[in-house]
């Protein structure tokens, strides 16, 4: 069963985790990587799980890689084992104000779950993020590591 990696990035950081991301995947059978601009829902085909990821702007995901989920069909992921990621800045060394809205908003990670079961995929864990030193990366040490060892834990695709 394949594999899809679909994710935006504006700075470059959410694409090393997808890449990172899709190299586990890729030891456990095809797998692909996309960025939202290049998607279409043809690309689907055959794919048993998929995972999405965007940088958070604003407490969400970006606006390209939403319009492509709201874009599928209903009921386009069903039968699909799904996983929602993001990357978020570092909110211990944010100001007072940000780190209080981010406790209420959250982060993309959440939203992009909500999405892919809205559409019928199955959430195979729980979303995940991984944080960054300032808004244009770097990843904060150890992260890539983080986000292997999380699909690490996923249960093989069928
Ligand atoms: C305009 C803008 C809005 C942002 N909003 C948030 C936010 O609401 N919460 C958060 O944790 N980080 C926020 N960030 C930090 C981004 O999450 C960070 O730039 C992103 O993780 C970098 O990923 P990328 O390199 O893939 O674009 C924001 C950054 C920018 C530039």
């Amino acid at each position: 069963m394949k594999t899809l990696v679909l994710y935006d990035s504006v700075f470059g950081n959410t694409e090393k985790v997808a890449l990172a991301l899709a190299e586990v995947f890729a030891e456990q059978g095809p797998c692909e990587a996309v960025k939202a601009a290049d998607f279409a829902p043809s690309r689907l085909a055959g794919v048993g799980r998929l995972a999405v990821g965007s940088p958070t702007r604003a407490f969400r995901p970006t606006p390209a890689l939403v319009a492509q989920l709201d874009a599928l069909p209903p009921g386009a992921l069903a039968g699909i084992d799904v996983l929602a990621f993001d990357t978020r800045a570092w909110i211990e060394k944010a100001p007072g104000i940000l780190r209080f809205f981010a406790g209420l908003f959250g982060y993309a990670a959440d939203p992009i779950a909500k999405r892919l079961l809205k559409k019928g995929g199955r959430l195979v864990l729980p979303p995940a993020g991984f944080v960054v030193a300032d808004s244009e990366g770097p990843l904060l040490e150890g992260e890539l590591a983080r986000a292997a060892a999380w699909v690490h834990s996923a249960p093989a695709s069928r």
